[in-house]
C-alpha cells in the first residue's frame, strides 16, 4: 500500500512558477520605492513572546483573543508566531536603542504572517505582507508621505484603489468617545446584533465595521470620534489632508473607518479594492504614537502601514517577470549511456567539456543552463526552444555547433574553447 499523500494546511499555499515571479515583481517594486525614500529593510524572527502581542496589539482585538498560533517552548516560554509586523518592529526599535539614531527611523518587511482566521479567498492563515514604519516624528508630513507611498506601491502594481482616511484622536479623546459610544449602544441595545451587543464594553468601536442590518441603522446616528477631537488632534489631522491634497491623492474621510489593532493614535486609512469581495482592505495603518512606550521604549512617536501581497496579487496586474530566458543553452549527447542498472554515470569527455562551459558562460556573465535530463539531442532542442534560449550550443569534445535560436536557427562549428567568446561577441554585435 502506498504511503498517503498529504497536503498544506488549510488556510496555507505554496508559492509556484508564475505567482513567484509575480511576487518577485511585487518586492522588486516596494523596494525602489521605499529603499527610494530612505527606509531600511528590517528582518525581525517568526516567533516573538507572546505578551509582545498581548500588549501590542491589545488583549481585547479579534487577533489576540482567537487568532493567534501560540505555543509553549521546551524552556517553558509562551511564543507567538507573528500575526503582524508593527510591534515586532517596535520590539526592536526598543531592543536596539535605534532612538539615539537620526529620527525618524524608517524601516521596511516583506514577511510572512500568521492568523488562525476562517480561510477563504483573500484570506488565509499564512500570508505575506509588504509594510513600512517610521518611527520618531509626529511631523503630518510622515503621515501623508506614508499613505502615498502605499498610493505609488499599489498604483505602479496595477491596483485600483480607493483610499478612507480618519482620525482617532488621542487615548484622552477615545476614551470619553467610548463612553458616549457605550451609552448610545445601550440605549439602542434591543437593535443590535449579538455579536456587538457581546462587545460593547470590551470593544464598542468595532460595531462601526458589523455588517448587521439593524447595527447598522443604529450606527449611522452614533456619535463620532472625528467630531469629537481635541484641537492639537483636530489639526493634525486637518493637516494631514491637506498634504494629501497637495500630492494629488484622492481620499474620502469616513469617520467609520474601524482598524482591528488597538494600537492606533490620530491617522488611521485603509485602501480597498472593489474587485476583491468580501476581503476589500489592499493595505491599511496609521499613527500609534503610545505603541514604543507601552513597549517599554522612551515615548516614541510612529507611523506605518502594511499590504497583503495576495491581495495585492488578486486585485493588480503586476507584470509577470518570467523566469530568465538563457542566453545559451549547452547541449550535449554522449554515445556512453549510464549503465543499465549500474551505479554512478560514465564520466564522458563531452558532458564534462558541457560542464566547463556552462560555468565559463556564467562567470562570462551569461545566463545559461545545460542539459541535465539525458534528452535526445532532439528533445534538447524542443527544450531550448521551450525556454527561449537565444543559443544553442551542441557541444563536442573537440567541436562545438552553435546555433542561432532566435536568427531562423543559422549554425556554425567551432572549436568548443571558443564558444563562450563567440556568444559574446554574437550578442555584443546584435
Ligand atoms: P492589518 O489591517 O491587520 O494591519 O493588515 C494589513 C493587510 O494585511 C490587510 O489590509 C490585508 O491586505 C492583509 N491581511 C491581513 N490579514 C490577512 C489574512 N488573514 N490573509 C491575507 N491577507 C491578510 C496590520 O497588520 C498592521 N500591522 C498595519 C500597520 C503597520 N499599521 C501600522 N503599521
Amino acid at each position: 500500500m502506498s504511503a498517503p499523500k498529504l497536503k498544506a494546511p488549510r488556510g496555507t499555499f505554496d508559492v509556484l512558477g508564475e505567482q513567484a515571479t509575480m511576487r518577485a515583481t511585487v518586492e522588486a517594486k516596494a523596494r525602489a520605492i521605499l529603499e527610494g525614500a530612505g527606509y531600511e529593510r528590517i528582518e525581525t524572527p517568526t516567533l516573538e513572546a507572546t505578551e509582545l502581542f498581548a500588549r501590542g496589539v491589545g488583549e481585547s482585538t479579534d487577533i489576540v483573543q482567537k487568532e493567534m498560533y501560540t505555543l509553549t517552548d521546551g524552556g517553558g516560554r509562551s511564543l507567538t508566531l507573528r500575526p503582524e509586523g508593527t510591534a515586532p518592529v517596535c520590539r526592536a526599535y526598543v531592543e536596539h536603542g535605534m532612538h539615539k539614531r537620526p529620527q525618524p527611523v524608517k524601516l521596511w518587511y516583506l514577511s510572512s504572517f500568521f492568523r488562525y482566521e476562517r480561510a477563504q479567498a483573500g484570506r488565509y492563515r499564512q500570508f505575506w505582507q509588504v509594510g513600512a514604519e517610521a518611527l520618531g516624528s509626529e511631523d503630518p508630513a510622515v503621515d501623508a508621505e506614508s499613505i502615498v507611498l502605499l498610493g505609488t506601491l499599489l498604483a505602479e502594481l496595477g491596483v485600483s484603489v480607493r483610499l478612507r482616511i480618519s482620525s482617532l484622536g488621542s487615548p484622552d479623546s477615545r476614551m470619553a468617545h467610548r463612553e458616549l459610544l457605550q451609552t448610545y449602544l445601550r440605549e439602542h441595545e434591543a437593535s443590535l446584533s449579538e455579536e456587538v451587543k457581546a462587545r460593547i464594553e470590551l470593544n464598542p468601536l468595532r460595531a462601526f465595521d458589523s455588517d448587521h442590518e439593524g447595527t447598522r441603522a443604529v450606527m449611522q446616528s452614533a456619535p463620532r470620534l472625528l467630531d469629537q477631537l481635541d484641537e492639537e488632534d483636530k489639526a493634525h489631522f486637518v493637516e494631514v489632508c491637506a498634504l494629501l491634497r497637495e500630492a494629488d491623492v484622492a481620499y474620502e474621510v469616513d469617520p467609520s473607518l474601524v482598524r482591528g489593532l488597538d494600537y492606533y493614535t490620530r491617522t488611521v486609512f485603509e485602501f480597498t479594492s472593489d474587485d476583491l469581495g468580501a476581503q476589500s482592505g489592499v493595505g491599511g495603518g496609521g499613527r500609534y504614537d503610545g505603541l514604543i512606550a507601552q513597549l517599554g521604549g522612551p515615548p516614541t512617536p510612529g507611523m506605518g502601514w502594511a499590504a497583503g501581497i495576495e491581495r495585492i496579487l488578486l486585485a493588480g496586474t503586476p507584470p509577470a517577470a518570467g523566469a530568465a530566458a538563457p542566453d545559451v543553452y549547452v547541449a550535449w549527447t554522449d554515445l556512453k549511456k549510464p549503465p543499465q542498472g549500474g551505479q554512478g554515470w560514465p564520466r564522458g569527455a563531452v558532458r564534462t567539456a558541457a560542464f566547463g562551459i556552462l560555468r565559463e558562460a556564467r562567470s562570462a556573465g551569461l545566463t545559461a543552463q545545460m542539459e541535465l535530463a539525458n534528452r535526445s539531442l532532439k528533445g534538447q532542442l524542443g527544450q531550448a526552444a521551450k525556454m527561449n534560449a537565444r543559443y544553442v550550443a551542441i557541444v563536442g569534445e573537440q567541436e562545438t555547433v552553435l546555433k542561432n535560436m532566435q536568427g531562423g536557427g543559422a549554425q556554425e562549428t567551432m572549436a568548443t574553447d571558443t564558444v563562450v567568446h563567440t556568444v559574446l561577441r554574437r550578442l555584443r554585435d546584435l
